[in-house]
């Protein structure tokens, strides 16, 4: 028997400023995917925007339904319109709001990691993911396998 551990390392940012000129703009653009957020049950509005390797950004935000399970979170909704495309995804943001309009922290689901682990394992290259967080600041992880360690594989 032997022990064995993992360290995950990511960077935290105090607010948008402090991200990149690309960073910034993909996170502005899950933002202003909120607005098309569809979430009358749980009234927490979540949006996605994803990069391409060509440049392009890719949004999506949670979609509800009255059959709870058939609803589909903001990260997937994006991730899975953004492999409609040509270009491999590269990087993602994530970005949530509470019904009274406030910044909420945007960590993904397991569900949504799972995804965003093998999106890695289609397009062959790493997808960095960009975390809003409730005060504002933002956490940035290189790679998904700091989000999700010991991912399902068949
Ligand atoms: N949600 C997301 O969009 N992404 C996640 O990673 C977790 C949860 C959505 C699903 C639902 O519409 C709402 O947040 C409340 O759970």
């Amino acid at each position: 028997m032997t022990e064995e551990s993992f360290k995950t390392t990511y960077l935290r940012f105090e607010n948008i400023e402090e991200l990149n000129k690309d960073e910034q703009d993909l996170v502005r653009a899950a933002y202003t995917a909120l607005s098309k957020s569809y979430s009358p049950y749980s009234c927490f509005k979540v949006g996605a925007a994803v990069r391409l390797s060509d440049g392009t950004i890719v949004q999506g935000t949670n979609q509800e339904n009255a059959a709870y399970p058939s609803g589909l979170c903001a990260e997937r909704t994006a991730l899975f319109a953004a492999a409609m495309e040509e270009a491999s995804a590269v990087s993602l943001a994530v970005v949530a709001k509470t019904s009274q309009g406030k910044d909420a922290s945007a960590y993904p689901c397991g569900a949504c990691r799972q995804v965003m682990s093998e999106t890695e394992k289609r397009y062959g290259n790493k997808l960095s993911v960009i975390v809003g967080l409730k005060d504002g600041g933002f956490v940035k992880f290189d790679q998904v396998a700091d989000l999700l360690p010991f991912e399902f594989e068949i």
